[in-house]
């Protein structure tokens, strides 16, 4: 994995940032977490965990959870933060889950994750492995029509590195990640042998008009994430 620095340099800045930003703990936290399964007592493989925020609540919420992330300074924070209440380790995803037995998961998650990852097919047929048969996959990224805007080529279906400015951290970072179509992300889930068994594009909370009207006009008007559930084809 190419060094990110808004999860590498920028890791403690990130973290702060999405504890009640807009677009991770106003938009997207909530929007994955309405479809969350019930966690107690099961065991989630936390995919790109970044700081933890998605792990705590899990653990809270009674799973046992296994973090992994590419960032060090990413997973000496979680390990900081929980000890080993949460098994933690750095761990490349696109290449592979060697760490993880076949059929271990009962749910997977990768919150904002996968488009930071160029070949999605291994990784999902990673995921198809180490989930058990009645397991979960259950991850957010990109909407197409959000990243289409910062398309080099304007060709929608060619799969693209994108680099854009974000302001996450209050000052602006320069963050790459992989624009692709719906045809090759739908494809490289059921390449992998699993099927969407639930889909939604967010719908932005009330509260969020109140704190900062312009991004819930935007956030009301144009999809920004996409959350899907996927089961596997036993
Ligand atoms: C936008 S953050 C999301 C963090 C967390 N999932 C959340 O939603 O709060 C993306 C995370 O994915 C991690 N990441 C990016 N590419 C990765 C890869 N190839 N393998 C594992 N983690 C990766 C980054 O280090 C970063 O922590």
């Amino acid at each position: 994995m190419k060094k990110a620095p808004m999860y590498t340099r920028y890791a403690r800045e990130y973290e702060r940032a999405i504890e009640d930003n807009i677009y991770n703990a106003r938009f997207e936290r909530p929007s994955l977490l309405s479809m969350l399964p019930d966690v107690a007592g099961k065991s989630v493989l936390d995919l790109g965990c970044g700081p933890g925020v998605y792990a705590e609540i899990l653990l809270q919420r009674g799973a046992e959870v296994t973090a992994v992330d590419a960032s060090s300074e990413m997973v000496a924070r979680v390990k900081e933060k929980f000890g080993s209440r949460i098994k933690t380790y750095i761990q490349d995803v696109s290449e592979g889950l060697p760490q993880e037995a076949d059929f271990s998961h009962d749910l997977v998650i990768c919150p904002l994750a996968v488009h930071y990852i160029k070949e999605l097919a291994p990784l999902f047929q990673e995921i198809y492995r180490v989930l058990k048969h009645d397991g979960t996959f259950l991850f957010s990224t990109h909407h197409p029509m959000m990243d289409f805007q910062s398309s080099p080529s304007g060709n929608y279906f060619r799969r693209e590195l994108v680099t854009e400015t974000w302001d996450t951290i209050g000052n602006p970072v320069d963050v790459q990640f992989y624009r692709r179509s719906l045809t090759e992300l739908f494809g490289s889930i059921t390449e992998a042998g699993l099927y969407i068994s639930n889909f939604s594009e967010g719908i932005p909370d009330k509260m969020i008009e109140e704190v900062s009207p312009a991004d819930y006009q935007r956030l009301s008007k144009l999809p920004t994430f996409m959350f899907i559930e996927c089961k596997k084809n036993n």
